[in-house]
């Protein structure tokens, strides 16, 4: 069939987007879904910084890409194999499908499935090859999803079934954001009731973490960005203190009022500072948690001895270290139960024709959730 998609073209365009338009609005072609796939219209896709990431070239991918990893939608089709999805059942994309057979999938970790990473890594669907071309190129997938499009061919094990009560652009954000943030907090670092936390870089990713821990019992968050919209929100949203980690003694303010740092602190940014940040506002015996996905070459230094004489501990968290049909359902039965309100985060609403734009919005840090109704 043929499909109107947002495909990336060329890394490393100058900004602004809206001036250069490296992502480009196409017409094209989409195979039917395979054994183990299946066809979804896309209802809402939101903007995340893991997109921009393939743009800067952050994160290196092949292109000619269609962009688009968070997003909810319609089961149109149902491949071969395919036996617990209906026509009609609402879903969220997760972006690392998980075979169920790898090492880390036998072990109950799905986040790390290897064909799962390989098939993001190359571009492709988790059941080999592409679904997406032209007449004369291949068009690569952007983590098993490509969800920047009307309709997206994806691997069953890409999507998680949801309650259709969810409206879509709600229940887009579930698959990355959330799934991240919270995940992270109840998942990762298994925070305990009462303790405190820090989140450095106030996103969708960070945002979620926010919640997860307010929805978890932190007793003290403190929120860091070194944008003041962002300070706003986290404190609308529930953080007891903010600060701007533009101030070049953020470290010490937070240690000082803190009387010696954070229990728990997350860095959600994804740039070294912010790592800095985070591992410096740990206190003795604390948890440093990164999500971020920061550029292949870069390097995050500390002092050694630390994590032996002061207990420290230090952890990277890859998906909320989820397992997706567990956790969606029940951060979003939390979402109706208005303890997981990660709709607010919903900041922005574009046109899939202004799509170069709304990634400028991103890159300049307002918005949280950008999203795209189809
Ligand atoms: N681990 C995972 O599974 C996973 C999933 C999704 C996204 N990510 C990554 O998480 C990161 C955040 O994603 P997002 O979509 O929430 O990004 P975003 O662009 O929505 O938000 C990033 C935030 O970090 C802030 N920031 C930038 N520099 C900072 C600094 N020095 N100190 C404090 N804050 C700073 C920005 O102002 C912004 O508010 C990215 O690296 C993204 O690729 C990881
Ligand atoms: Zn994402
Ligand atoms: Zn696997």
């Amino acid at each position: 069939m043929k499909i109107k998609s947002a495909v990336l073209r060329e890394i490393g365009a100058k900004t602004p987007y809206e001036k250069s338009q490296p992502i480009k609005i196409e017409t094209l072609e989409l195979d039917s879904p395979q054994k183990g796939e299946v066809l979804i219209q896309i209802k809402a896709a939101s903007l995340c910084h893991s997109d921009l990431s393939v743009m800067n070239g952050s994160r290196p991918r092949p292109v000619p890409m269609a962009l688009g990893h968070e997003a909810a939608g319609v089961v149109v089709e149902i491949g071969e194999d395919v036996i617990d999805l209906e026509l009609g059942d609402h879903v969220a994309c997760v972006f690392v499908p998980s075979c169920g057979h790898c090492g880390p999938c036998r072990e109950g970790r799905p986040a790390l499935c290897e064909p799962g990473a390989a098939a993001n890594t190359a571009g492709t669907l988790l059941g080999g090859g592409n679904r997406l071309h032209t007449e004369t190129e291949i068009i690569n997938h952007h983590l098993g999803v490509s969800a920047f499009s009307e309709y997206a061919v994806v691997s069953r094990n890409s999507v998680v079934k949801v309650n259709k009560e969810i409206p879509f652009e709600k229940a887009a954000l579930f698959g990355c954001a959330v799934i991240t943030g919270v995940g992270a907090v109840v998942n990762t670092a298994s925070i305990k009731l009462g303790s405190t936390v820090a989140v450095v870089g106030l996103g969708g990713v960070g945002l979620s973490a926010l919640l997860g821990a307010i929805a978890a019992g932190a007793s003290r968050i403190v929120a860091v960005d070194i944008n003041e919209t962002k300070l706003k929100q986290a404190k609308e949203l529930g953080a007891t203190d903010v600060f701007n980690s533009k101030d070049a003694d953020v470290v010490e303010q937070i240690r000082k009022v803190t009387g010696g740092g954070l229990d728990y602190a997350f860095e959600t940014a994804g740039v070294v500072p912010a790592m800095d940040v985070a591992y410096g506002i740990t206190k003795r015996g604390g948890t440093t948690v990164t999500t971020g996905l920061p550029h292949p070459e870069n390097q995050f230094s500390f002092p050694y001895v630390s994590l032996t004489a002061e207990e420290r501990t230090l952890k990277g968290s890859y998906v909320g270290s989820c397992v997706p049909s567990r956790d969606i359902p029940r951060y979003m039965d939390l979402f109706q139960k208005d303890r997981l309100p990660v709709d607010k985060l919903i900041t922005d609403f574009i046109t899939l024709d202004d799509i170069n734009k709304g990634f400028d919005l991103l890159a300049k840090g307002d918005s949280s959730r950008i999203i795209i109704k189809f």
